[in-house]
C-alpha cells in the first residue's frame, strides 16, 4: 500500500466489528500494517490489549470498545461513541454467527442469535454510522457475507439466508450510494480455519471443504486491496467463484446439502 493513501486517510479511522481472533483480527492487522488507525468492536475485553499491541507494533492508533451486537441498546451506545471521537472512513461489518445442525434441533435462540449478529447489527450499525461516513471525502463498507449465499442449502439452520440478505443488502446501499463518495463492497468467502468448531466442520465436508478452503489472512489482504478500488463483490477463492456461477442451483442446493449434512452426523461438542 502506497504512503500516499495511509497519509490521505491520515486522522481517520476504520472500523471493524468481530476484531479479537478470526477474519476481525485478520482486518485488524493488515489494516495496521498498511498504517491505517482502527476502532475495534469486540464482545471479549481482551481486545483492549490487542489494540495496545498494535499501538505499540505498528505506530497507528487502535482503540477497543467492548460491544454485545447481540444487544440493540449496545449497539446504539458503541456507535454513539464512534460517532462522537472518530471520523469513520472505513467499516468493515465482520461479526457474524453460522453452524451446520438439523432445523428442527436448533433452539429458538440459537436462530435468533444467528440473526441479531448477522442482519440486524449489521445493518444498525451501518445505519448509525451512515452520516459519518458521508462526511468524509471518501469512505468504504465491506460487509462480510459467504458462500453460503449464493446458493440455498439444508442443515445451515438461517445462516444462507442472513448471508443472502447482506449480500443483497450491500448491494443495494452500493447502488443508492453511487456517486456519493461512499464505496460499498461485500465478500463472500468459502471456508476459513478460524476456529477449531470451524476446522471440525471443514474436514467433516472433505474434498469440497477444502477446496474452498481459503485463510482470514489471504482474505483480508485481498479485501482491503480491493475495498480501495472500489470493487463491488470481493472474490477470494476461484473455486468458490466457478462452483457459485457455473453450477446451477438444482445441482449446488443438493450436493451442498448432503455436504453438510455429513457434518451433522456426528457433531463436535461445539456444533
Ligand atoms: N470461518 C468461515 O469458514 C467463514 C466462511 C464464510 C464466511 N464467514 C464469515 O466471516 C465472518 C468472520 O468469521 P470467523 O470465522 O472469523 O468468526 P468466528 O470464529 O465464527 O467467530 C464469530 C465472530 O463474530 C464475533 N462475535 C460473536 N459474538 C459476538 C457478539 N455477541 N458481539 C460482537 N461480536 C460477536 C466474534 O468476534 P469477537 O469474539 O471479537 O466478539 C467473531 O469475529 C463472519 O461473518 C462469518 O459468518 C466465515
Amino acid at each position: 500500500m502506497s504512503k500516499e493513501l495511509s497519509s490521505r486517510f491520515a486522522g481517520k479511522y476504520a472500523v471493524v466489528t468481530g476484531a479479537s481472533r478470526g477474519l476481525g483480527r485478520a482486518f485488524a492487522l493488515e489494516l495496521s500494517q498498511r498504517g491505517f488507525n482502527t476502532v475495534l468492536l469486540s464482545s471479549n475485553c481482551q481486545i483492549l490489549a490487542q489494540c495496545e499491541e498494535i499501538r505499540k507494533k505498528y505506530h497507528v492508533d487502535s482503540q477497543g470498545i467492548v460491544v454485545n451486537l447481540m444487544e440493540k441498546n449496545a449497539i446504539y451506545s458503541a456507535a454513539a461513541e464512534i460517532n462522537a471521537r472518530y471520523p469513520v472512513f472505513l467499516l468493515i461489518n465482520n461479526a457474524g454467527l453460522g453452524g451446520s445442525q438439523p432445523f428442527e434441533q436448533a433452539t429458538p435462540e440459537r436462530l435468533e442469535n444467528i440473526l441479531q449478529l448477522n442482519v440486524v447489527a449489521t445493518s444498525l450499525l451501518t445505519k448509525l454510522l451512515i452520516d459519518n461516513l458521508l462526511n468524509q471525502d471518501k469512505s468504504f463498507i465491506l460487509n462480510v457475507s459467504s458462500m453460503a449465499a449464493l446458493a440455498p442449502v439444508g442443515y445451515k439452520m438461517v445462516y444462507p439466508a442472513s448471508k443472502a440478505f447482506v449480500r443483497h443488502f450491500s448491494l443495494g446501499l452500493r447502488a443508492e450510494y453511487k456517486g456519493k463518495g461512499l464505496s460499498v463492497s461485500v465478500v463472500c468467502p468459502g471456508a476459513m480455519a478460524t476456529s477449531p468448531e470451524i476446522v471440525g466442520r471443514i474436514e467433516k465436508q472433505g474434498f469440497f471443504g477444502k477446496l474452498t478452503l481459503v485463510t482470514p489472512e489471504r482474505v483480508a489482504r485481498k479485501c482491503v486491496r480491493q475495498i480501495l478500488k472500489g470493487k463491488k463483490e470481493i472474490l477470494v477463492n476461484p473455486w468458490s467463484f466457478i462452483l457459485s456461477s457455473l453450477v446451477p442451483n438444482c445441482i449446488q442446493t443438493p450436493l451442498l446439502t448432503h455436504i453438510v449434512r455429513r457434518e451433522t452426523q456426528n457433531p463436535s461438542p461445539n456444533t
